[in-house]
């Protein structure tokens, strides 16, 4: 928390209004966006690509958080995005985002997934397996439809990651293994269908990544990859898709490079072993989806009940837990508290922040050091915009929380808070 995210009554504002008026206001559990962090994010990427003179793209990895908003913020930021489903689609569709600046990912797209995308002209297919590649071609062979794949590889680089999240390795279900030779196949297959145009090669090897050396690892497979086809098939890559997963700061035990640094050493190794390969120098995409919206999120919670244990820490519940933020329980992920009325007050006890589900597991923060608190006392916590609503359920039969966007000193509600009615509307009488 900067002095800056401090207003003149001692308060914690998010983009300028305060965070005790949005809790009264939207009520709790609530996530907030400030939308200025998400675009500066964006910028900060652009800048090092413009610095170093590179084609590039950045594309919004958007199953970190979708909704129609912040399709728009990425339409308003000419940004990519990149969609893994036939819902995160319909969604950018009701955003009005432009097709042609989508790539659709995914390790098993249907066949309704991908006539979906056809029609409505998505700009990048990733392919990812033979059993894709037989589907577009038996869906475009009855139309003049041309369509761009990037072809995504399995790089065979181990990041050091929680490996529920760590993708980059030769035992994953993402992407063409390349010593085998099924990538070449691959290639060959998809050069051999006249209405497919293979833009790019795509790898990405994990989420939350800190270690500069993986993405300088990929960085340098993709162009030899390159590099091998354009002498074996005459192929020229246009693009070198790196993929996401650059890691943020969740707590103080956390220590990554900025966002931007990663993206730095990738074009630095792009730019050398192209050279030395001898292959002119494509274009990079990256496709981030923590870094963009995860330190923009901030999850609004008003405390309940307390249980003092002698000898042990404390639990303080919350409105909220496993089921806005299953991240904890699902990968033993830390975050960090404050309390809304006042984030810098002098912490005088360690506490375990609870959630309100049916589970010992919902637990939220196994030990936050807060000040003294009192039920009805709102809570925040930070860095929550990525994979925190979007992995959101029902679980308990509790609603989802509200989404609210701010900027510039003002608030938009972008996301209804799920009402009961809206929990039991898929419901039917049983009558047997
Ligand atoms: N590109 C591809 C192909 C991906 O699979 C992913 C994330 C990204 C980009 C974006 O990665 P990011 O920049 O957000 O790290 N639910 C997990 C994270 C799963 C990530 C899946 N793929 C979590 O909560 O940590």
């Amino acid at each position: 928390i900067k002095a800056a995210d401090i207003n003149s009554s001692g308060h914690l504002q998010i983009g300028g209004v305060d965070a005790l008026t949005l809790a009264d206001k939207y009520g709790t559990p609530v996530l907030v966006y400030d939308v200025a962090k998400i675009r500066d994010q964006i910028h900060r990427f652009r800048n090092v690509f413009e610095q170093e003179h590179v084609e590039y793209e950045v594309s919004y990895a958007s199953k970190a958080f979708a909704s129609v908003a912040i399709y728009q913020v990425m339409k308003q930021e000419q940004a990519h995005i990149d969609v893994v489903s036939g819902g995160e689609l319909a969604t950018a569709i009701k955003a009005d985002f432009p097709m042609e600046k989508i790539s659709f990912h995914g390790n098993n797209k249907s066949e309704a997934e991908l006539s979906m995308a056809l029609e409505h002209g998505v700009g990048t297919i990733v392919v990812d397996n033979f059993h894709e590649i037989d589907l577009l071609k038996q869906l475009i062979a009855d139309s003049s439809k041309r369509v761009n794949v990037q072809l995504r590889i399995t790089p065979g680089i181990a990041a050091h990651t929680n490996s529920y999240i760590a993708t980059g390795q030769v035992d994953s279900k993402f992407g063409f293994d390349v010593d085998s030779g099924q990538a070449d196949k691959a290639l060959r297959e998809l050069m051999a269908i006249s209405q497919i145009n293979v833009t790019g090669i795509h790898a990405h090897i994990g989420s939350q990544i800190f270690d500069v050396q993986g993405f300088k690892g990929v960085a340098h497979k993709l162009v030899q990859i390159a590099a091998d086809w354009q002498e074996k098939y005459d192929f020229h890559t246009k693009i070198l898709n790196v993929g996401g997963g650059f890691g943020i700061k969740y707590s103080a035990d956390d220590h990554p490079i900025h966002p931007e640094d990663f993206v730095r050493a990738i074009i630095d190794v792009v730019k050398k072993s192209a050279q030395e390969s001898g292959i002119d120098m494509p274009a990079i995409w990256i496709e981030p989806g923590r870094s963009i919206v995860g330190p923009a999120g901030y999850t609004l919670y008003t405390i309940g009940s307390r249980k003092d244990i002698p000898g042990l820490l404390p639990y303080v519940s919350v409105d909220g837990g496993m089921g806005d933020n299953i991240r904890p329980a699902l990968y033993n992920a830390k975050y960090e508290a404050v309390l809304a009325r006042d984030p810098q007050a002098q912490n005088i006890e360690e506490v375990r922040i609870a959630g309100k589900y049916c589970e010992s597991g919902d637990i939220l923060s196994d030990r936050q050091p807060l000040p003294e608190t009192h039920p009805g006392d709102v809570l925040v916590m930070l860095d929550t915009g990525a994979y925190d609503y979007a992995m959101a359920s029902n679980y308990n039969r509790n609603p989802r929380p509200a989404v609210v966007f701010v900027e510039n000193g003002r608030d938009q509600l972008v996301i209804k808070r799920e009402s009961y009615d809206d929990l039991t509307h898929l419901d039917l009488n049983y009558s047997l």
